[in-house]
């Protein structure tokens, strides 16, 4: 098995119904941290990384984001012609190289892994790929996905992101049944779908980064044949432990926000604003008026 990972699926054919009525004509991914859309900070990720093919899973009503990485040459031609070229080159980090970037369609919205799967025939036997949750946005020194990369040179397997949550909050995510602690990692016996606190293996969380081997593809292949309702990528990544297969568990170093949430976009919002030299003093004096104003009416 090569251990270069090179492809990347970033599933966007949910429906976002947490931030409808906005969802209704926007694609989530295209809603805007500061200045850019979501998918922008996702495919930053994905090229520090190493990635140089791009799979978008997609669905009606997402034309904005196809949109987003074409040529605007009407624009690009009026920013030349008032020499606009910081402009120009702020557009630069939204063009594609011709074919790096393909669009699937997921025509029904059959859950993550079924998203994944629509994919597979773009990926070849015996290459690793990436899958990127673009609402899951990742403040880090170090991209996310490339210390995933980095580490998977070494181990192989199947890795996902995991990040430590409070056991009340374990019903909201993925948790890992943990083998061995490695310390940056840690090896994986098993995964539970949204446990109870009493039922939680650990207080490991998977989050939307993930670097597979194509055997989870031929795991979904089965489910999509079989099952009923919506079929989940956790499901086909534990079938490979069952198979006795290597799956690791990552510790990045990171804040994660939940942008599929309003209070994790919103605090999103708040943490990259503030990281923004152009931003910062203006808007952290705003956010300290606010808060001595809502203490001063208590
Ligand atoms: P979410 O669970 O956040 O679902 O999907 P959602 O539809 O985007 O949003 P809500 O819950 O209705 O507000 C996690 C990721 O999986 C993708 C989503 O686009 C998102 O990136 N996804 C989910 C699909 O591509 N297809 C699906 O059938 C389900």
């Amino acid at each position: 098995m090569k251990r270069k990972v090179t492809k990347a699926i970033f599933p966007v054919a949910g429906l976002g119904t947490r931030f409808l009525p906005a969802t209704k004509s926007i694609p989530k991914e295209i809603m805007t941290l500061v200045d850019r859309p979501l998918i922008q900070y996702a495919i930053d990720e994905a090229r520090a990384a190493g990635i140089k093919e791009f799979i978008f899973v997609t669905s009606r009503g997402k034309g904005a984001l196809e949109d987003y990485f074409d040529n605007a040459p009407i624009l690009e031609q009026e920013l030349r012609k008032k020499g606009k070229n910081e402009l120009l080159e702020v557009l630069k980090d939204t063009n594609m190289d011709s074919g790096a970037i393909a669009y699937i369609r997921q025509h029904k919205a059959l859950g993550l892994g079924h998203a994944v799967w629509c994919a597979r025939r773009l990926i070849n036997n015996n290459e690793p790929f990436a899958v990127i949750l673009p609402d899951d946005v990742i403040a880090a020194e170090k991209p996310c996905l490339q210390q995933m990369v980095e580490a998977y040179e070494d181990t192989g397997g199947c890795m996902v992101a995991a990040m430590e949550v409070p056991s009340e909050k374990s019903s909201s995510y993925g948790i890992l049944d943990v083998k061995g602690d490695l310390g940056t990692m840690v090896s994986v016996k098993g995964m539970v779908e949204k446990p109870s606190a009493e039922q939680a293996p650990s207080n490991l969380a998977v989050i939307g980064r993930y670097i597979l081997t194509p055997k989870v593809l031929q795991s979904l292949n089965r489910m999509k044949s079989g099952a009923g309702g919506e079929i989940q990528l956790t499901d086909a990544i534990a079938e490979e432990i069952n198979q006795d297969r290597d799956v690791y568990g990552y510790r990045f170093r990171g804040e994660r926000f939940d942008c599929g949430s309003k209070a994790g976009f919103l605090r999103a919002t708040v943490a990259f604003g503030m990281a923004r030299p152009e931003l910062r003093d203006e808007f952290t004096s705003y956010l300290e008026d606010m808060v001595s104003l809502t203490k001063a009416a208590e």
